[in-house]
This record gives structure tokens, sequence and C-alpha cells, in this order.
């Protein structure tokens, strides 16, 4: 079977229940879509509820404030793609609703992807929109690219026109392809369970262990900082144990302002405290009488 018409198999069975995929109106397809570039599948779910209970058609946001629009979108981050969403709104408004992608990409606020998913998913089009999810299982599974960059995108543009079906469901294939990229081509993708696993150009590599994640792509965990400390609290955890090695019995009162100079009884006392008590729980010193040992 081709792999195109395993995934919607795999889709009936296991694709998430989403409200946005139980319509084809293009307003409602383009909220999900804008508010999906930057938020979580499961926190967009309320948002985009409540939205479309404040402006249910294109024309009740045209016709929205900047503060309305803003107040409304708050808790999503990055006022301005709310202000160009109703910008949209205004275009269509004003034009009529696009019928082809080309003509989507045509309004301001509209790049290649959203004039895509809204063609696919509004007008059942027979394209394919591609985000860095769908990147990195069609990237994976085509040309076996283990960690895909955009610049892959016209490659697998260029393989759809085989890899979607010619009839059918096609307008599912991106929406199961954002299934199959949260459940299972993940970064660490556990191909074991993938429907395609025997199609994929990437598998096997993945399956024997032998691809390892580009140093770009892990992200560094942000060390603790205190208030405006110039350096991470690690810095100040090492000087704690060098003075319980070197001057054994000092204080918990006096140790402030050995390891920074500018301690403040204050602001501050709380913070050392606790860098010793973690290094205690962790076995590096020992405090007695609220003095610090090794
Ligand atoms: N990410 C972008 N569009 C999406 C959609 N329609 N469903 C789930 N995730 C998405």
């Amino acid at each position: 079977m081709k792999p195109a018409l395993k995934l919607l198999k795999w889709y009936q069975e296991h694709g998430r229940d989403l409200p946005w995929r139980k319509t084809r109106n293009p307003y409602h397809i383009l909220v999900s879509e804008i508010m999906l570039q930057q938020t979580q599948v499961d926190r967009v779910k309320t948002f985009y509820r409540d939205w479309l209970k404040v402006f249910p058609t294109w024309k009740r946001l045209a016709e929205a404030s900047n503060e309305q629009v803003v107040r409304q979108w708050s808790g999503l981050g990055y006022n301005r793609r709310a202000l160009a969403l109703r910008d949209i709104a205004m275009q269509v408004n004003e034009h009529g609703i696009p019928q082809t992608e080309e003509d989507w990409q045509k309004l301001k606020g509209i790049g290649p992807y959203t004039a895509s998913a809204i063609s696919a998913f509004a007008q059942l089009k027979r394209t394919m929109p591609i985000d860095t999810n769908i990147r990195r299982v069609l990237g994976r599974l085509l040309f076996g690219v283990p960690y895909p960059q955009p610049d892959i995108d016209s490659q697998i543009q260029s393989s759809m026109e085989t890899f979607l079906p010619k009839s059918g469901a096609f307008y599912d294939v991106p929406q199961a392809l954002f299934d199959l990229a949260t459940m299972t081509c993940t970064k660490v993708p556990t191909c074991s369970e993938c429907p395609l696993k025997t199609s994929c150009l990437a598998s096997q590599a993945f399956l024997s262990g032998t691809v390892s994640i580009p140093k770009q792509m892990i992200k560094k965990t942000r060390e603790q900082t205190h208030r405006s400390k110039p350096h991470p609290d690690r810095i100040y955890r090492g000087r704690i144990l060098a003075i319980a090695k070197t001057t054994p019995g000092t204080s918990f009162e006096d140790i402030g302002l050995l390891v920074d100079k500018t301690f403040d009884r204050k602001l501050d006392q709380a913070w050392v405290e606790s860098m010793i008590k973690r290094l205690e729980n962790e076995g590096l010193l020992k405090t007695n009488a609220r003095t610090i040992l090794l």
C-alpha cells in the first residue's frame, strides 16, 4: 500500500479529535492556523472557541478595533498576529474569499504555508502545507534526512504530485502528518510504533541508534541566576564549597559577603541559605549550628 494511504488508515484510528477538523469554514480554519503557529494544540482549543464567540465572522473581525482584537488575543502572545488576522479579515470582507492558493497568497499577512493550509482544509485542494512538523516527517520518510532543514522544502514539494493520493481524502494527509509528528515522528522518534516504518528512508538509521541529535537542536537548559547577579548560581555554589574547605566553621551570616561583593542581607540571605541547603542535600557539604563544614 502507498505510504499516504497507510497514513490515512492510521489517521482514521488514531487521529486527534480537534475542533477545527470539524469545519470547512475558511475563516475558522484561518483563525486556527494563525493560533497554531505559536501555541500548543491544547491551549489553542479554548482560545479558538472563545475567539469565534466574540468574532464569529470575517465581517465582525474586520470591524473590530486594535484594542478589542488584542484584548481577545491576550494570553496567546505575539499581538502582531492578532492584528494581522484582523487585517486579513478586512481584505476578505472587501474583496471576497479567495478560491485558489495563489489568490490566498496575494493577501497581506498570508504566506505560502497558510495559503496552502486553508486551501487544503477549507477548500479541499490537493496541496501540502509544510511547517516544521510536516517537514520533519516528510524529510525523513521521503529523503532519509533525520533532521531536515527548510532547504529541503522544494524537494518535498516536487514529490507531492506522486505522494498525495489522486482521489479520496488527500486533504486529510497533512492533518495526519501533524498527528504523526507529535505522536511518533517526534524529535527523537519512536519508529517501532510508526505506521510508515517500512517505507521510511530514515527509520533504519533511527532504529539502529546511529542518529545523533544535531548540537544546535539541543536546547540548553537555562541556568538559574539570582536577581541581577552577574553569574549563575553554580558559580556561587562553587565559592561556598571552597570556603567550606578552606575555612570550615564559617557562619551562614558571614558567608554571603565572602561569596558575593554586592551581597545584601535583606535581598540575598535567603538565596545564600537555599544554596547551602541544596549543597547539603546533595551531600557536598555539612552544616552545624548555622555554620558550614565539609
Ligand atoms: N499545526 C498546524 N496546523 C495544525 C492543525 N490543523 N492541526 C494540528 N496541528 C497543527
